[in-house]
């Protein structure tokens, strides 16, 4: 697969005269693709069924006739003002029923059906005019779902909406109310439309209304999505995509991914490492112009499932962005290795966001490809640098990797429900796993819950699932590597209740959990061999073999040869012993990488990333800050 390059662009904002210039820039560059007009729909239709598609056909040819391919966004994400005066309601709400007012961006609601009309409407429009253009070689559907916190709403719409969904659901009240165990408190419900959201209750709600309320509106946003991507089909051959944001598990992206040819994400490394990456003080002040190691990996490995083997960097953060509590610049080099770690990681294509800074509006500061006067930006001759590398390595392929790790949005919305422990986060433990993998230099592909083939995989890590499925639960009968499941894994119903027996019911092992504990950061459970367990513990019990102990004589882990179950979320340095023994065993070579050092293998080659601040030297090879290296296997 040839690897390219592209970048964000708002013709909109520019006089009309700045569009070849920047096209040639572009081209010169060695950009071959361009992202526009995913904001712009007060521009294509000013007031209702009035439209100006005129700028768009003259952008749309004078970026294509420059030698671009043009991705095309649906407006959705930011409708125009005058659409209030038609759905007033559609705005969304807050947990605390406050409405959230128009004057950014995201103001809609998932659940308002006369806006899922406008939205569908607006595709049909773009994709009746532009669905045969010789220059869209690809669509973008709205703009990262989520975004702003916006999956869920308490609004009317959804309430009725949700009302509506659980008679499907659930078929009678009195099946809802033996499901959920509305006996509990006299909580039973004699009709679906006494039930309100799970918000603003005296007291928390019942966590099976909670996650029913979690998954209505994840089907909410894939319906969104589902009801553009109907339209734009019916017009146009290229591929949809949409670009998905890091660390956002409100709805279920596997469903979104499904009813689309490739996953895109939006990738920026520096305001995540200080807004939503935990770490130490020390850790975050190491990886601070960089970004942290595993968290641009770990996001390409889940899109890379997500798209089903085609995955885009959609924004590549280029410089300081505007958005985090603070916004330092990159070290000189980083626009070049994340791009590279990208491509490494099976990305087709990774575009810059955005070309030039904009003067005016909320993102006045956030860096662009050229400053806002259309001077060079330090990431522009990066990036060009790119793609000369791209002409001289035009494919990279991902490789099979040896280990997977399965992630589950309903498992995150179910610890969200019923955290029991103020800092249990599924994502936090699924990348606890993964970022003790990628230390010792393994290639990992992210799974979906409901795979039903591991057999490519020698180690498999499941942590934190609700349930497991019926078709992992088959493969994992049949396993030949090693899985490791846990913790907290099995331990509930679909909804969210103990099923019976209790937990875990791995086939043909005999393990337990008969009691937990979540334990506040002043404690922690030592092991025996070293290192402890923190946040989470599970008091095994069962005839399974023991392969390992809390320095109580309590089990750590307990299963078979191939299915194991671990009792609590491990440290860091337990998570590394775990991982190097495991491989050990199931025949996986680990590497020992010094701080700051990433590698990824794929079926040709090995990449070096050099995420240090400082030098570093690993296999012979001697990486500046930021260096990237690359070698023939
Ligand atoms: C993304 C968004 C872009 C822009 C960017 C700034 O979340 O998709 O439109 O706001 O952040 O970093």
């Amino acid at each position: 697969m040839h690897r390219t390059l592209g970048v964000c662009y708002y013709p909109e904002h520019w006089p009309e005269d700045q569009w070849a210039r920047d096209a040639a820039l572009m081209v010169e560059t060695g950009l071959s693709w361009v992202r526009i007009a995913e904001f712009a729909w007060a521009r294509m239709e000013p007031a209702p069924d009035q439209f100006d598609w005129a700028w768009l056909d003259r952008a749309i040819e004078t970026l294509g006739a420059a030698g671009l391919q043009v991705v095309l966004g649906t407006p959705t994400a930011t409708p125009p003002r005058w659409m209030l005066d038609k759905y007033p309601d559609m705005l969304p709400v807050d947990a605390a029923g406050q409405v959230r007012k128009f004057g950014s961006r995201r103001h809609y609601d998932f659940s308002h059906l006369g806006y899922r009309g406008e939205a569908r409407r607006i595709a049909r429009l773009m994709a009746e005019r532009y669905g045969s253009n010789p220059y869209v070689h690809a669509w973008q559907i709205d703009n990262e779902y989520d975004c702003h916190d916006t999956t869920l709403s308490y609004s009317s719409a959804a309430t009725r909406g949700f009302q509506d969904w659980l008679a499907q659901t659930y078929q009678s009240i009195g099946a809802l109310n033996r499901a959920w165990g509305n006996v509990f408190w006299s909580m039973d419900y004699d009709d679906f439309d006494q039930i309100a959201l799970p918000n603003q209750t005296v007291t928390e709600p019942n966590p099976s209304h909670v996650l029913a309320f979690r998954q209505y509106s994840s089907d909410q946003v894939v319906a969104f999505n589902r009801a553009q991507a109907e339209e734009i089909r019916a017009y146009s051959a290229a591929p949809l995509i949409h670009n998905y944001m890091g660390r956002i598990t409100s709805f279920d992206h596997w469903a979104v991914g499904r009813d689309l040819e490739i996953a895109s994400w939006d990738s920026y490394p520096i305001g995540f490492l200080s807004d939503r990456i935990e770490g130490t003080a020390e850790e975050k002040q190491f990886y601070l112009r960089q970004g942290h190691p595993d968290n641009q990996a770990f996001h390409h490995d889940l899109y890379h499932a997500v798209g089903r083997g085609r995955m885009w960097v959609m924004e590549q953060q280029p410089g300081p962005v505007n958005w985090a509590p603070y916004n330092p610049a990159p070290l000189p080099g980083m626009a070049r290795l994340w791009a590279w770690e990208a491509f490494a990681h099976g990305a087709e294509t990774v575009c810059y966001f955005r070309w030039r800074q904009a003067p005016f509006a909320q993102e006045q500061n956030h860096a662009g490809l050229l400053r806002p006067d259309s001077q060079p930006a330090p990431a522009l001759a990066e990036a060009a640098t790119v793609a000369q590398e791209i002409a001289d390595l035009p494919a990279v392929d991902r490789g099979q990797a040896p280990v997977a790790l399965i992630f589950d949005y309903q498992s995150a919305w179910a610890w969200d429900t019923q955290p029991q422990g103020a800092d249990f986060d599924m994502f936090r433990l699924g990348f606890a796993a993964y970022r003790a993998l990628r230390r010792a230099g393994l290639s990992v592909d992210i799974l979906a819950p409901d795979c039903a083939d591991l057999s490519a995989y020698k180690l498999v890590f499941a942590p934190g699932l609700m349930t497991i499925s019926d078709p992992l639960r088959a493969a994992l009968s049949t396993y030949k590597g090693i899985a490791l499941i846990g913790p907290r894994s099995d331990t509930k119903t679909d909804q969210l209740t103990i099923p019976s027996p209790m937990g875990p019911n791995l086939p043909g092992v005999d393990v337990t959990v008969a009691l937990t504990e979540s334990i506040p950061p002043s404690d922690a459970i030592a092991l025996e061999e070293g290192g402890q367990f923190r946040h989470w513990f599970e008091h095994l019990e069962g005839s399974a073999t023991v392969f390992g102990k809390t320095v109580s004589g309590q089990p750590a882990v307990m299963g078979g040869d191939h299915l194991r179950y671990l009792a609590g979320w491990p440290d860091d340095a337990t998570f590394d012993r775990l991982v190097r023994a495991l491989c050990a065993e199931a025949g996986v070579m680990t590497y020992d990488l010094p701080q700051g050092v990433r590698i990824k293998e794929t079926s040709t080659h090995r990449f070096i990333f050099n995420y240090a601040p400082e030098p570093r030297e690993w296999n012979g090879v001697t990486l500046a800050p930021a260096g990237v290296h690359w070698e023939e296997l």
